[in-house]
This record gives structure tokens, C-alpha cells and sequence, in this order.
């Protein structure tokens, strides 16, 4: 197994070749683990890989989120149940092969992830890891961009600011996905999709448990800070999420049908950049390790 660092100064962004997930020897496994602890994303080249082999794989990192997809789905694709609740599909490609139209609303849905974001901040309890599979990708476009925000919280107080980090290391926000969509795609959501995901408390600065290092953990889902007047935490927000992209490199990802990216959660925000979704297909299917407890119950 090979190990390569994109941006060794901020120990962000990995390569691994020469490994196959469907035969890891544990110490191999425990490498890979340890890298994307370190590096907050690690790409593994060619992987030849169906759902089973995807799912056993990620068991390997925690129990696994069941996505929130079915609810979003068109009735034609929901028909066909032979997907796993485990795998989040995002694409514009049904499991009847067909392309979906552009503006069917799974489409515009997913076109949501096109925003900067941390996934599944807006469950009570967050995920770890995030472990995409490139099944097909289209010939422009289609990318996902990565960004890491420990090093923004490292960097925040080069510049001069009204909040310090010893300020801002107790606040807790709201994060929703509705807000979020609503900001970005529209109001997509039926009233009982929005009953059932109302906003959830998260940490604005989460201490990583393996590295011991505090990153911001805001992105597009998150709203405003628990008790602070409203735009005066969502202009905060908007500066440190602004920062989150100022400061670092943007690792730009362009994917190879056969990839598995996995990415950390609790470090990096990422976006995909979107491609045109009336001419080419893109089928990318996610399994999303679940976080052990709502981060603003985690101890620093
Ligand atoms: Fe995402």
C-alpha cells in the first residue's frame, strides 16, 4: 500500500494505491482508518465494487446511517426497492437505468450537495465518515472540491476579528436541511419530510477524537448559534465559513469511475461542482458511517 499527501503542510488529502477493499488485512484496514483520521480525505484508486462489498467495507468504520433518500425520491424510482438502505444514491440515473429530467425533484435534490456542506450535520447525531464509490461518471463536470476546516480554525485569529476562538469555543448552532435547501435549491420538502427533520444542535468547534485537534464544523446546513441574535450569528457564520474557504486549498477532486473517496466529517466540508444533468449520467453511491452520540454532548 502507497500513501501519498496532496498538501503535507496542513496534513490534508491522501492517495492510497495498491490496495483492494474486498481483501484487507486488518493492519491495511487500520492504515486506511488512521489516514483518513489524519488526512481528512484519502481517494483509493480502482476499486471494482458492488453495494455488499461497499457496506462490508464501511462496517468496518461504525454502524451505518440508513439514508434519508427514500423520502426524497420520484414514485417510479421508490417503486423499485432493491437498493439497500444503506447506500445514499446521488445521481440523476434511476434503478431502472433511466435518466431522470433535469428539474424531477431527486434531481434538484441532489444538485443541493453543490453547496458547501458536512454530511448529515443536520442529524442529531452527526456522521464520522463519509465513503463514496464512483459507479459512473460524466465525461465534464461532476467533481467534488474538499476543504479543510481545522486549518481555518488554526489561521482564524490571523486576521483581526471581533470573536476569538476562545470566544466562539462553547457555541452551539442549529443546523437544518431544510434551511439549507430552502437557501440554496428552493422549498423542496412536503410538511411531513420537514416535521420529521426539524433543526438539531451542533458544535461550532468539535475537538477530533483521534487527533486531539479542534476544526470549525459549520457549512451550508448550519443556521445560527443557540442565543445569539440572529443575523449577528448568521453574519459570524457566514465569515467563518467564508474563511473556511479563504484560508486553505480547495482540494479538487476529479473522479475515475471505480474510486472511493472517503472523507472526515468532522474536519472537511466538501461540495460537488455539478455537471449537466440533461446530457450526462453520474451514478455515485454513498455509505455514511454514523457518529457515536449529538456533538454538543461531546467532551472537548
Ligand atoms: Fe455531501
Amino acid at each position: 500500500m502507497e500513501i501519498n499527501i496532496r498538501y503535507l503542510e496542513q496534513e490534508f488529502f491522501a492517495t492510497i494505491d495498491g490496495v483492494d477493499i474486498k481483501s484487507l488485512s486488518k493492519s491495511e484496514f487500520f492504515e486506511i482508518k488512521k489516514a483518513v483520521e489524519t488526512y481528512g480525505v484519502v481517494v483509493i484508486n480502482s476499486q471494482n465494487i458492488n453495494d455488499d462489498d461497499q457496506i462490508s467495507f464501511s462496517e468496518g468504520f461504525g454502524k451505518l446511517e440508513i439514508s434519508i433518500g427514500t423520502q426524497t425520491k420520484a414514485p417510479d424510482y421508490q417503486a423499485d426497492n432493491s437498493i439497500r438502505p444503506e447506500i445514499s444514491r446521488i445521481s440523476n440515473v434511476d434503478l431502472n437505468n433511466k435518466m431522470l429530467p433535469f428539474d424531477d425533484k431527486k434531481v434538484i435534490f441532489d444538485r443541493g450537495n453543490n453547496y458547501w456542506h458536512t454530511d448529515s450535520s443536520f442529524k442529531e447525531t452527526p456522521s464520522k465518515i463519509s465513503i463514496l464509490s464512483a459507479r459512473e461518471v460524466p465525461e465534464e463536470g461532476g467533481g467534488t472540491d474538499f476543504i479543510d476546516a481545522r486549518h481555518a480554525l488554526e489561521t482564524w485569529e490571523n486576521k483581526p476579528r471581533k470573536y476569538s476562538i476562545s470566544d466562539l469555543k462553547d457555541c452551539i448552532c442549529e443546523h437544518s436541511i431544510v434551511y439549507s435547501r430552502k437557501n440554496n435549491t428552493g422549498d423542496i420538502f412536503d410538511d411531513k419530510f420537514k416535521k420529521d427533520m426539524p433543526f438539531v444542535k451542533q458544535k461550532l468547534i468539535r475537538f477530533h477524537p483521534f487527533t486531539k485537534k479542534p476544526a470549525f464544523y459549520a457549512g451550508s446546513h448550519c443556521s445560527h448559534i443557540i442565543g445569539w441574535d440572529l443575523k449577528e450569528s448568521r453574519d459570524l457564520i457566514k465569515e467563518i465559513n467564508d474563511w473556511i474557504l479563504e484560508s486553505g486549498k480547495i482540494a479538487k477532486h476529479k473522479w475515475r469511475t471505480g474510486e472511493l473517496v472517503l472523507w472526515d466529517n468532522r474536519r472537511v466540508l466538501h461540495r460537488g461542482t455539478g455537471y449537466d444533468e440533461s446530457k450526462y449520467r453520474r451514478i455515485m453511491h454513498r455509505t455514511t458511517v454514523a457518529g457515536d452520540m449529538p456533538s454538543y454532548k461531546e467532551k472537548p
